[in-house]
């Protein structure tokens, strides 16, 4: 297998795009990748593009073909990746595969969702299609209601307060405010969270990513052949995926999400690090419940002290493991199909040193994490600005 680098980012502005379709914003962010990585359009011999719900959220289906089209590369081959809100880093993975297999020597990977189109309660039964139809949405199920569940057992197991989950919220929102391309740039308190509407109880509107429109790409290309396009090539370590079941009552547990364990497992062993040496990651915060227990699914402190964690301001930039300096699901986000490849985004900013206000010191090992449904798919990539 040949090691795999990320020469070329580019990222539209996440929000409510009444005057873009799903083709602009993949057309958007693609040319600002190809610009950064100084290559033209020829060099690409393929499109990897992750979209969750393409046909339900606009009406457009067969988004590779899209793709292609849209962005002047006929007849380059394209393929689309969907896993839910994990679409965009399985679209990465995909495009890991095809160049480590030596097959491709240079491959777009993006990622695309256009939500505001439709009201929220359209929005929130097209996303429950990611959970088990049958059994969960049927019954009315949503996915705010999902992580509630998840909450009220963390709050009962280990005496998880509703204000460290606030303060995820809050921090989030501070990292949000110094990214251009957020959603949300305004600070927030914890008060301000706890007063906001109760969606699913005890998450309140502040505890929840918002419905966005957005789009992101990065060009990958072998690494030995990365040096040619520029100075500063950010190197995937380990890209892993895990399957768990659809459904969260088939689940043994309703605080932990073993297909993060188990994919982050098998990325510290591919990139032979632990979670101490992680400088900066991008974590899946849908809900501020997400990212608690994502702290301690990753390794990052021990199960059930992820409010601690939060609370003694660990995860902060500039403190022991700063997540989602980008803002987050939270601030920055979460149109669906871009989110895996939004965090990637962030991390290659982090680890060339080009995040600005954001910017969080001798960084040289990224890790970013994207859920599909309650945890179904977890696909977990580590990037580092060394070979
Ligand atoms: N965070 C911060 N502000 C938000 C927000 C969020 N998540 N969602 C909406 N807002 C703001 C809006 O900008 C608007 O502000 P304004 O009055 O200043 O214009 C206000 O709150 C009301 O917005 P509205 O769109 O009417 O809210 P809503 O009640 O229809 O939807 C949620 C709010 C939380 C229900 C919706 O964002 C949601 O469903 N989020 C979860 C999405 C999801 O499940 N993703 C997949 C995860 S697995």
């Amino acid at each position: 297998m040949k090691d795999v680098a990320i020469v070329g980012i580019g990222i539209t502005k996440f929000g409510e795009h009444w005057d873009k379709g799903i083709k602009e914003l993949a057309v958007e962010s693609g040319v600002k990748a190809v610009e950064d990585a100084g290559i033209s359009g020829e060099e690409i011999e393929l499109i990897v593009g992750g979209n969750m719900s393409g046909g339900l959220f606009t009406g457009q289906e067969h988004i590779g073909a899209m793709l292609a089209d849209a962005l002047g590369l006929n007849p380059i081959p394209a393929i689309r990746t969907e896993a839910a809100c994990a679409s965009g880093s399985l679209a990465l993975r995909v495009g890991y595969l095809a160049i480590a297999s030596g097959r491709y020597e240079c491959v777009a990977v993006g990622g695309v969702e256009k939500m505001t189109d439709l009201t929220t309660g359209q929005v929130t039964a097209t996303l429950a299609g990611a959970m088990d139809r049958e059994n969960e949405a049927y019954f009315g199920l949503t996915f705010p209601g999902v992580f509630a569940l998840m909450a009220r057992r963390h709050m009962y197991e280990f005496k998880t307060k509703q204000e460290q989950l606030a303060m995820i919220a809050v921090k989030n929102h501070r990292n949000g405010a110094k990214n251009e391309i957020a959603h949300f740039r305004n600070e927030i308190t914890v008060e301000d969270v706890l007063n906001s509407p109760l969606v699913a109880d005890p998450l309140h509107l502040l505890d929840c990513s918002p419905i966005s429109d957005g789009a992101a790409t990065v060009i990958l290309v072998p690494a030995e052949r990365a040096k040619k396009y520029t100075d500063t090539p950010i190197y995937i370590k380990a890209s892993t995926q895990a399957s768990d079941t659809l459904a969260l009552f088939d689940r043994a547990s309703l605080t932990r999400i073993d297909a993060t364990i188990n994919a982050v497992r098998k990325a510290y062993k591919q990139a032979k690090i632990t979670a101490k040496d992680v400088n900066v990651a991008e974590v899946h915060d849908c809900f501020t419940i997400a990212e608690l227990i994502a702290y301690e699914d990753l390794g990052f402190c021990k199960k059930g002290e992820g409010g601690k964690l939060i609370e003694n301001g660990e995860t902060e930039s500039g403190a022991k493991i700063p997540v989602n300096t980008s803002g987050g699901l939270k601030a920055k986000a979460h149109p669906v199909g871009a989110t895996g490849i939004a965090e990637i985004v962030e991390l290659v900013k982090q680890l060339r040193n080009e995040a600005g206000k954001r910017q969080v010191s001798n960084a040289t090992i990224g890790l970013a994490h994207n859920i599909g449904g309650s945890g179904a798919t977890v696909c977990i990539h580590i990037l580092s600005n060394k070979r």
